[in-house]
């Protein structure tokens, strides 16, 4: 299939690319680069051999995206663009709305309009807000969201349930990624946060890199088995992979599927920064603080709907997610900036 990314040169899309392509599928990409650089693509095109149609344009610009229809026999999309820092978002939340709303609402209209009616759409853990209980499974109720970034993934996804259900020849599978952390076995290609990481992983690495002093553990209080956050950390080439799986779903159903894409073990921030020393031979200070707001105690999945439904389960383990990060780190100081 030619496989449209949009957001396509970020963390997650530039993974999936690789494996789409060595799963014979074909991409395309259109990003922005807000929260990504053009080095991403080219590295992408590196290691696959492969010359990629790439577009600079926002998604919520109809026209580029009609262009990009037009010129290109698209047969499904996978729409990773958004911005999604959440810290970010409870401080902008009409940029946060406008952004990820307006961007999804195009893309349906683009779709629906050039006939392509095949999405899979990148959602996030986060729309289950604060759980009752773990593991996290598909049909629970989603209590509410603890940030605007959220609040735009549990929209979107509401959006697109309304779609395929207006609309049976629409194929949608709403993706609820866990925790993402790594980066490609070669180490071209990875997390390239912009300014101060939000996440866990790149703060470490940073950490471990001599960037930063050292890490600050938001709480050691919560209701864990060592007091931190506990979270479900998956391989990035693990996810990449689910993605593609959804995309052969998708291709063979109608309406619309929620999946979460998790390994389904819980693992708290000391055990992240043990396990990292261990992996890797070094030292990651940290300091514990003050709780951040809107973080829950812990958050993990229950795995067995990707299983049942795409035959997909994550294969990494935290010793390769922590000494792929590493070496991403390690070959690249600056990101993408050369
Ligand atoms: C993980 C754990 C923190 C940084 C968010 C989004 C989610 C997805 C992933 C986009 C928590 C602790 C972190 C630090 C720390 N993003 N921590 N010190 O908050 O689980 O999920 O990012 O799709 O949608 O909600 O990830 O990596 O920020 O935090 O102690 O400097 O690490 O408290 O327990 P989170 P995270």
């Amino acid at each position: 299939m030619n496989i449209l990314l949009t957001g396509g040169a970020g963390f997650i899309a530039t993974h999936t690319c690789v494996e789409l392509i060595s799963a014979g599928h074909d991409v395309v990409i259109v990003d922005n680069y807000v929260n990504s650089q053009p080095e991403a693509v080219r590295r992408v095109e590196e290691l696959t051999g492969r010359t990629i149609p790439h577009y600079e344009a926002d998604v919520c610009d109809r026209a580029a995206m009609d262009r990009i229809f037009s010129e290109h026999a698209i047969d499904a999309v996978i729409h990773f663009a958004g911005l999604k820092a959440v810290g970010e978002s409870v401080a902008q939340p009409l940029r946060y709305y406008r952004n990820n709303l307006d961007s999804a609402l195009t893309l349906c209209e683009t779709m629906a309009a050039h006939g392509v009616k095949r999405l899979v759409f990148s959602s996030s853990a986060t729309v289950y807000g604060v759980p009752d209980e773990v593991p996290l499974r598909e049909d629970m109720f989603c209590k509410g969201c603890t940030n605007p970034y959220g609040w735009t993934k549990y929209m979107i996804e509401k959006i697109l349930m309304g779609v395929a259900q207006a609309d049976p020849s629409w194929s949608v599978v709403l993706l609820r990624y866990f925790n993402p952390v790594g980066a490609h076995e070669s180490g071209r290609i990875g997390e390239n946060p912009n300014g101060l990481p939000n996440n866990l992983m790149p703060f470490i690495t940073k950490v471990a890199a001599g960037q930063l002093p050292h890490l600050n553990v938001f709480g050691d209080d919560y209701n864990t088995h060592d007091g931190t956050g506990v979270r479900d950390y998956i391989h990035v080439v693990d996810l990449a992979r689910g993605h593609v799986d959804a995309c052969a779903y998708a291709a063979g159903h109608s309406g619309c599927e929620i999946i979460n894409l998790g390994t389904g073990v819980g693992y708290s921030v000391l055990d992240m920064v043990q396990a990292f020393e261990r992996v890797n031979g070094v030292k990651v200070p940290y300091v514990i603080g003050p709780r951040r707001p809107g973080d829950v105690d812990a958050c993990f999945a229950d795995p067995a709907k990707a299983k049942r439904l795409l035959g997909w389960e994550a294969k990494k383990t935290l010793e390769d997610m922590c000494r792929d990060a590493w070496r991403w780190q390690c070959m690249n100081p600056n990101g993408y900036t050369t």
